[in-house]
């Protein structure tokens, strides 16, 4: 059987099941965890696009029925609240500190699925401390058996917070753009996970690609590298999730602070989300 760290794609049905367990038990993807599959995207450099596909992805894997919840992740620089148009009472932060019901930080989010926003700004629990590190996997773990998917939002590198929120999920999208300078980030981003967290698979998906077709180049130089520098230390498959090109539409959805497919569900941009959706659907089986 195949371990979680091995499927990328949601069909290891090894990764949840016996439930039950307390969260302090629990501290990272290996443990078993009912219901759930967790997804996390991350990126080597910033403004890639993460927040974006998140917020898309979710409104495409709900349209399609799942259950899904989006954990903004990105503790210190959160934004997913601003790209949603959503103005949280309670954030992921209050719930970090105590100062807040996990549930009544949860909101509705626009695309029919749910979400824990960290709110901007706040530096207080930006930082990674043992505190922080618990009460994350234990919001996770509480969360998991009411959802099918939960998406974390992470921030883009390789600081300890990046690192322990992708540590928590069972499956890895890295986003990265076509710039050289974005992939070198993503290559970074892949051989750290690849060795410190024995990754043996990661998603990737290519945003902001000029021409159909860039995204297979780019996933197959990548695993070129990855073949010829990390592998010896640790076999690594990346797996092309989708390309999704440049697209004005994605800046005036931003813009208006809407979701993509439902201010342009039919632009290319939107129907390349659609798409990475369906495929993760595929693959759970
Ligand atoms: N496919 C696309 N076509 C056109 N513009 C895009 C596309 N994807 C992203 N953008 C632009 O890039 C901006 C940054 O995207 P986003 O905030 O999702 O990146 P991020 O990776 O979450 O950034 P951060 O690292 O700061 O969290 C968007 O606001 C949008 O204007
Ligand atoms: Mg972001």
């Amino acid at each position: 059987m195949k371990s979680a760290r091995e499927d990328v794609s949601g069909a290891a049905e090894d990764a949840r099941g016996s439930g039950g367990q307390t969260t302090a038990d629990m501290p990272d993807a290996d443990a078993r965890r009912a219901g759930a599959r967790v997804l996390a995207l991350t990126s080597g450099k910033g403004g890639v696009g993460k927040t974006f596909l998140a917020a898309n992805l979710a409104a495409a894997l709900s349209e399609r029925g799942e259950r899904v919840l989006v954990l903004d992740a990105d503790l210190g620089l959160a934004n997913l609240d601003v790209v949603l148009n959503l103005a949280p009472k309670k954030t992921l932060h209050d719930v970090l500190g105590n100062a807040a019901d996990l549930e009544d930080a949860i909101l509705p989010a626009p695309g029919g699925y749910s979400v824990l926003l960290a709110g901007s700004g706040l530096i207080e629990y930006s930082r990674l401390t043992p505190e922080v590190r618990d009460r994350l996997a234990q919001i996770i773990a509480r969360l998991a058996p009411r959802y099918d998917r939960i998406l974390l939002d992470t921030g883009a590198g390789i600081s300890d917070v990046v690192l322990y929120a992708v540590s928590l999920a069972d499956d890895v999208l890295v986003v990265t753009t076509p710039e050289p300078t974005a992939m070198t980030d993503a290559y970074a981003t892949i051989k750290v996970l690849a060795t410190q967290q024995q990754r043996r698979a990661i998603g990737l998906v290519v945003n902001q690609a000029g021409r159909a077709g860039e995204g297979r180049v780019i996933c197959k130089q990548l695993q070129l590298v990855v073949d010829r520098y990390v592998a010896p230390l640790a076999p690594l498959r990346l797996e092309l999730f989708g390309e999704i090109p440049t697209d004005e539409a994605v800046r005036a959805a931003v813009q208006r602070r809407q979701l993509l497919l439902e201010l342009a569900p039919g632009c290319a941009a939107a129907q390349a989300v659609g798409a990475i959706a369906a495929r993760f659907l595929a693959n759970r089986g």
